[in-house]
């Protein structure tokens, strides 16, 4: 089994490893997952100067990630601003993946919808439940028959009860997303600094750059706070500047197509005896099968209990699993948040500092209406309307 994949994505791209430090940037951005590489792409597209600051671009919890890009069926109840912002993300997908794709290549980007199904009674009941709360909300979702269900994905065992579609919930490849956002700010000229930020640099209480780790400074005129859960200990802000995010770890795993070939065609997330799973198959065969959700703090480690129910709850819905090669499994943490939405735009408080973190469950899908507002800041436009409800102080002055 594979544990670590391979090298760092960052050292692939043609990003030169030693980057001048010596001039002053436009922005800094702190922090090289998902988010951070797709607001520094939009910036450097934009003509700004940008220093992208991660020690490890890539290889973080959007490393661990499976991808989904999936406002429907993720929908919980009492989050419907955040839906109102997770299908406006998701509309903005295609051109997102267009943009990349033609500079970078494949990054895995299917439109294929998802399937929900239930394993027991109790299961399709509470299935039931949400899918009247998604019609009432107006959205696109059909209800299906077992029958029906394994009419569209056959390798879905025959126990499995009713389920509903969500057509628009799609995915992308985790993986090629982040590869290709190196490369393409590779060719937008924008700059790695391939160390990790100790703190943000003020005078007079505003934004000056960054520190790095090595003590090196990096002179910038504006700060992007995008270090996930990490983004709350960042040194040098006042503490109520900080973001009230927190690490909530996922364990995945990654299975390789055995000898029956892939089993599906289209990700499917069931819920079993009350628990929730999703498995996403890839264009290679392999299937991504995730993930937990637990308050842990900062542990990454691999749990063999929670490789057991990922593996019993999956092969329960669709059997073939057991015939799949476990190639990796691996733990990342979500950056959550008070309300599970994203804390994203200008902190009042400390001019220059940007935040965008929090995403929680979303980074995926939230990543490119991210860098449009991050980009809408600091160029001075209006943000997208969906983001109002999501600024960096709204744990404390509810939207
Ligand atoms: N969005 C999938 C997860 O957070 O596990």
């Amino acid at each position: 089994m594979n544990a670590a994949a391979d090298a760092a994505p960052g050292r692939r791209h043609g990003l030169p490893p030693v980057p001048d430090l010596s001039r002053a940037f436009d922005v800094a951005v702190v922090g090289g997952g998902v988010i951070g590489l797709s607001a520094a792409w939009r910036l450097a597209r934009l003509a700004m100067t940008v220093a992208l600051c991660d020690p490890e671009p890539g290889r973080g919890a959007s490393w661990v990630a499976a991808g989904m890009l999936a406002p429907v069926t993720e929908l919980h109840y009492g989050e419907e601003a955040l839906l109102a912002l997770n299908l406006a993300a998701a509309r903005r997908w295609d051109g997102f993946a267009r943009d990349l794709e033609a500079v970078a290549g494949p990054v895995g980007y299917r439109r294929t919808g998802t399937l929900l199904v239930g394993a027991d009674e109790d299961d399709r009941a509470w299935i039931e439940q949400l899918f009247d709360f998604q019609r009432q909300l107006g959205l696109e979702v059909e209800w299906l028959s077992a029958r029906r269900a394994r009419d569209m994905e056959q390798a879905l065992a025959p126990g499995v009860r009713a389920g509903l579609w969500a057509p628009g919930d799609h995915q992308v490849d985790n993986r090629l997303v982040v590869s290709a956002l190196l490369t393409a700010l590779s060719h937008a000229g924008a700059v790695l600094v391939p160390e990790a930020v100790e703190a943000v640099s003020c005078t007079g209480g505003a934004v000056r750059g960054v520190r790095l780790s090595s003590g090196t400074e990096v002179a910038a005129r504006a700060v992007v706070l995008a270090a996930g859960c990490h983004s709350s200990s960042i040194g040098g802000l006042p503490a109520p500047s900080l973001p009230a995010v927190r690490p909530v770890k996922g364990q995945i795993l990654r299975l390789a197509a055995g000898r029956g070939g892939p089993p599906l065609r289209r990700a499917v997330r069931a819920v079993v005896e009350g628990s929730s799973v999703y498995l996403v198959p890839r264009e290679d065969g392999s299937l991504v099968v995730g993930a937990t959700v637990e308050e842990q703090g900062f542990d990454t480690t691999v749990t063999a209990g929670a490789v057991l129910e990922l593996l019993r709850d999956a092969r329960r819905v669709v059997p073939a699993v057991s015939e799949m090669v476990l190639d990796e499994a691996s733990a990342g943490l979500r950056p959550g948040s008070p309300d599970n939405g994203p804390l994203v735009g200008p902190v009042a408080s400390v001019p220059g500092l940007v935040m965008a973190t929090g995403h929680f469950r979303n980074g995926f899908l939230l990543a490119p209406i991210t860098a449009d507002a991050l980009s809408a800041v600091l160029v001075g436009t209006d943000p997208p309307p969906e983001m109002a409800c999501f600024g960096p102080r709204r744990a404390v002055v509810p939207c």
